[in-house]
């Protein structure tokens, strides 16, 4: 663990000076069944990169047998929904007995190593004991956020041609109960791939079991032993895809292997949130996104580290729960997102007042830019101006965080990720792709040079994953989001420059959700933008053309409720306008700018225009725009 500046110095140059070297050292603390000679190979062109090529391992042999003398230290604690329902904890070697258990039961269905298993489960402790269950027997999970919609579910499961999947009676989310296996049943009219739905009980509700496909997971598990080996896999075996969304077409399967994932997981998680043998980590998000994988699930357990799993929402009974879980389990490093920070910010302070929030001694936020009124609030409500803030840029993509403050180490700097990790080479190019040496810049952030956990291709479609990162700017991975370098070498993220919205520190296309709202039937055509919201960070505004009608129609509704149909609810426009049509090139390309600066309330600087099959437009647009604000 890095413990200073002056070894993070020495570690960041070490990393750069020798990264074959730096990591071969830091492959030596994990178990393998088949040490590596191979460390790396690599261009960026193709892409084609290795990691470890010629070892073998489990990731899972690195969580339960090689950290076996701490077998008794809590690994999982599960916090339910309600704050009235017991807690369930689970110690190492009880999630052990769990994950084997789960693997058996996968086993007997005929899941074999390489096989894809979706996971759309809501936060319960078989969510992250059925991805362990996975990556014991080789089988590839693929988890899909519970809150898409049955559309979006079975496009993932399709893409993956997966073989099982596992999801639950029913998911308590606040005061409500989704019934999430209703969504599988659906998805699965468009999908003949899955043979088998693995259901796990929870909230008891009345659901259909479909005879000879759906096993219900507590019957199943009677029916087996807890012990299983674990499958060896090479190095560049499939770990797990996890779809995301980019600028163009459907979401994408951004693919992971087992070792190098393995590596960076445990490396940033002990790195960024300085964990001691003892401490309780909570990390807020979803096991359905990235930083559940890599900050709940993996890179905590590989560490040995106490996890909190939490069921709930930061609102639900009021908005204390999150501040009055960490007073609970004395919570010691909590990791949440800045949209979380400013809704609670919202509710006022009289519902952090009463929880004592002592016990933090790191406080992180991740997944979209924290203003710095949100990163001020955070700091004296729940650092108490005693916590070091971790603003930890990365992305789906990267599988583990690249850029963030250490703490006590790297100081911390209001809306700076700071300093990039061993390991990580960040450069900022301009338009033409040049890089640029000084710093007080701005340029399109990017990396040149391979880190273990970077993605290695999109499932089905290396092509797609060669245009989208590694197209843009020949030689370099090529993130999409534009940064600053201050006069120190810190950075700060400034948003994605392509046509991908954060909302609320989600990823959503334009074109999915452009899709989306077209298949509403009352719309010709739409552009949506991202605009500042001042939860969301950004929220989503839809420019709609619509076809005559004698009918009084409320647009608003019903192209929220076609986006919740075809995506789900995190991808509902906040604001619609009806247009007259679409400022588009002569080329039939949308110029989106001038969207975006409507959408922000802003009607001068457009650049040139003159390109514009239709300059007129732009006016009529306005003029619309006025009226639907007043
Ligand atoms: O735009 C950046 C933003 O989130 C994007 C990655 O989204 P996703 O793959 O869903 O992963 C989110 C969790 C890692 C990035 O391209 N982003 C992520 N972290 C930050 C951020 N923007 C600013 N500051 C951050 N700390």
């Amino acid at each position: 663990m890095i413990e200073s500046r002056e070894d993070y110095n020495k570690h960041y140059k070490h990393s750069v000076d020798n990264p074959r070297k730096y990591w071969q050292e830091y492959s030596k603390n994990f178990m393998w069944k088949n040490s590596p000679e191979k460390i790396l190979s690599w261009n960026f062109n193709d892409p084609d990169i290795k990691w470890f090529e010629d070892g073998t391992l489990n990731i899972t042999e690195n969580i339960f047998e090689r950290n076996i003398k701490n077998k008794d230290d809590t690994a999982i604690i599960w916090e339910a929904n309600n704050p009235s329902e017991s807690n369930k904890e689970y110690t190492y070697s009880e999630l052990f007995d769990e994950v084997c258990t789960f693997a058996n039961v996968l086993k007997k269905n005929g899941v074999e190593k390489g096989d894809r298993v979706i996971i759309y489960l809501p936060m319960i402790p078989e969510a992250a004991i059925s991805m362990l269950a996975c990556a014991r027997i080789g089988a590839v999970h693929s988890v899909v956020f519970a809150g898409f919609s049955a559309n979006s579910l079975s496009d993932r499961i399709n893409d993956c041609s997966a073989k099982v999947v596992i999801t639950s009676d029913g998911n308590f989310r606040g005061s409500k109960v989704i019934n999430v296996k209703g969504v599988v049943d659906e998805a699965l009219k468009n999908s003949d791939c899955v043979k088998n739905v693995l259901t796990v009980m929870r909230t008891g509700s009345d659901i259909d079991m479909v005879k000879g496909r759906d096993l219900w997971y507590h019957e199943e598990s009677k029916l087996v032993d807890n012990i299983c080996t674990a499958e060896e896999m090479t190095s560049e075996d499939l770990l797990f895809i996890l779809y995301t969304s980019g600028s163009t077409g459907k979401p994408k399967g951004v693919v992971h292997t087992c070792a190098g994932y393995m590596l960076y997981a445990q490396f940033t998680f002990e790195n960024v949130f300085q964990y001691s043998r003892g401490d309780t980590y909570w990390c807020t998000a979803d096991v359905g996104w990235i930083t559940g994988h890599s900050y709940i699930v993996y890179g905590p357990l590989l560490t040995g580290a106490k996890t909190i799993l939490f069921e709930g929402v930061p609102t639900y009974p009021d908005a204390s729960r999150f501040w009055k879980v960490i007073d609970k389990y004395k919570v010691n490093q909590f990791y949440t997102a800045p949209t979380a920070i400013r809704a609670l910010q919202s509710y006022g302070e009289k519902f952090i007042r009463d929880s004592d929030l002592s016990s933090l001694k790191v406080i992180g936020s991740v997944g979209e830019p924290i203003n710095e009124e949100a990163w001020n609030w955070y700091n004296d409500n729940v650092g108490k101006n005693n916590c070091p803030i971790v603003d930890t840029w990365w992305q789906t993509e990267t599988g583990g965080i690249m850029i963030s403050p250490l703490p006590n180490i790297i100081d911390c700097k209001p809306t700076y990720a700071t300093l990039p990790l061993p390991g990580i080479q960040p450069v900022l190019l301009d338009n033409q792709g040049n890089e640029i040496l000084e710093n007080n810049v701005e340029g399109n952030l990017c990396i040149k040079y391979p880190w273990p956990s970077i993605l290695r291709t999109t499932y089905g479609d290396h092509n797609r994953c060669r245009e989208t990162y590694f197209s843009t700017f020949k030689g370099y991975y090529f993130t999409g989001d534009g940064a600053r370098r201050d006069e120190n070498g810190y950075y700060r993220i400034l948003g994605r420059v392509d046509d991908v919205i954060n909302v609320s520190g989600h990823r959503i296309g334009t074109a999915e959700v452009e899709d989306a709202i077209n298949l509403n039937k009352e719309v010709i055509e739409s552009a949506v933008v991202g605009f500042p919201h001042e939860i969301k960070g950004q929220g989503i505004f839809g420019f709609i053309i619509i076809k005559e009608s004698e009918k009084e129609i409320d647009y608003f509704s019903s192209i929220r409720e076609t986006v919740n149909k075809y995506i789900g609810p995190i991808a509902k426009p906040d604001q619609i306008l009806i247009v007259p049509g679409l400022p588009k090139t002569r080329s039939g390309k949308i110029m989106r700018r001038i969207l975006r600066k409507i959408a922000s309330n802003q009607f001068d600087n457009f650049g040139d225009i003159s390109t514009l099959l239709n300059p007129d437009i732009v006016e009529k647009i306005i003029s619309n725009y006025k009226k639907l604000s007043k």
